[in-house]
């Protein structure tokens, strides 16, 4: 019986936390930001094949990778401080056919996944293609990244990740691969999930001009944590120039020390 599985409910209090996370930090204004999560791994074979609670619905495209697989996604329109407070009241599980061209909602009730469906499966599918570990993407709205990307000096990756990585070590620490800009494009539509999926080759957060932030990994708690970093480090950067000065930074030989101390990847645009 899913509503006993001790794994599938012990993912869902992770993202029912995180979502409460969200709300509070002020970055979930009415319905923003969205989550899915693959819990295909929590699930035993006759809990995958529960017969489907909605009609199909066709993908944009094939997923080919996730043929089979079982997603909790947060409904379209749905506010965060309500997911936080009742997770399948607020989003359900999806289930991928088998030839990766549609899905079907199987459970709880029928809540109509979020609009950023497109991207949100196209990242799952692509991290399934290269083999990545990443079975979550959270989005979010956080004021102060968002408004970064107001200003084109920072709507390049390599600009933007080592301002937000020299304000403290642990940005560097905690986010080591940097982070991938996706100029505006409408949200919702193909041609967004398209340029966002380029970004995932060399990183693990992408940032949507003017609109969000998107984080992807293995557990919903660490990718909150990796948009907080981000965040405490854009604060830093803000409170300083509102302060009246630019803050001075971490120098490239402090940043460089680090990822021989802590053994980090280097960055790739
Ligand atoms: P949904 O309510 O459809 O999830 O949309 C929210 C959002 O943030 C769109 O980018
Ligand atoms: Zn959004």
């Amino acid at each position: 019986m899913i509503e006993e599985n001790i794994i599938l409910n012990k993912e869902i209090a992770k993202i029912a936390e995180v979502a409460g996370y969200l709300w509070q930090r002020g970055w979930a204004e009415y319905n923003g930001g969205n989550i899915s999560v693959c819990v295909t791994h929590a699930l035993r074979d006759d809990e995958k094949k529960v017969p489907a609670i909605s009609p199909r619905v066709e993908l944009p495209v094939v997923m080919s990778h996730l043929c089979g697989d079982v997603f909790y996604v947060t409904g379209t329109g749905k506010r965060m401080r309500y997911v936080s407070s009742d997770v399948w009241d607020n989003g359900s599980l999806i289930r991928i056919s088998d030839d990766g061209s549609y899905y079907e909602i199987i459970y709880k009730n029928p809540v109509r996944p979020t609009s950023e469906l497109p991207s949100h499966l196209s990242m799952h599918d692509y991290m399934r293609e290269i083999g990545r570990d990443s079975r979550v993407v959270l989005h979010t709205h956080p004021t102060d990244l968002i408004a970064l990307t107001h200003d084109t000096h920072w709507l390049d990756s390599e600009n933007i990740t080592h301002m937000l990585w020299s304000m403290i070590p642990e940005c560097r620490i905690i986010v080591p691969r940097g982070v991938g800009i996706v100029p505006y494009e409408i949200p919702g539509t193909m041609d967004l999930a398209r340029s966002t999926i380029k970004q995932l080759k060399n990183h693990d957060v992408v940032f949507w001009e003017k609109h969000g932030i998107l984080a992807t990994g293995a557990d919903v708690v660490d990718c909150f944590d990796v948009i907080d970093t981000l965040s405490k480090s854009a604060q830093i950067y803000l409170t300083a120039r509102t302060a009246g000065f630019i803050p001075e930074g971490m120098s490239d030989k402090q940043l460089d020390d680090l990822v021989v101390a802590f053994h980090l990847e280097k960055y790739q645009k």
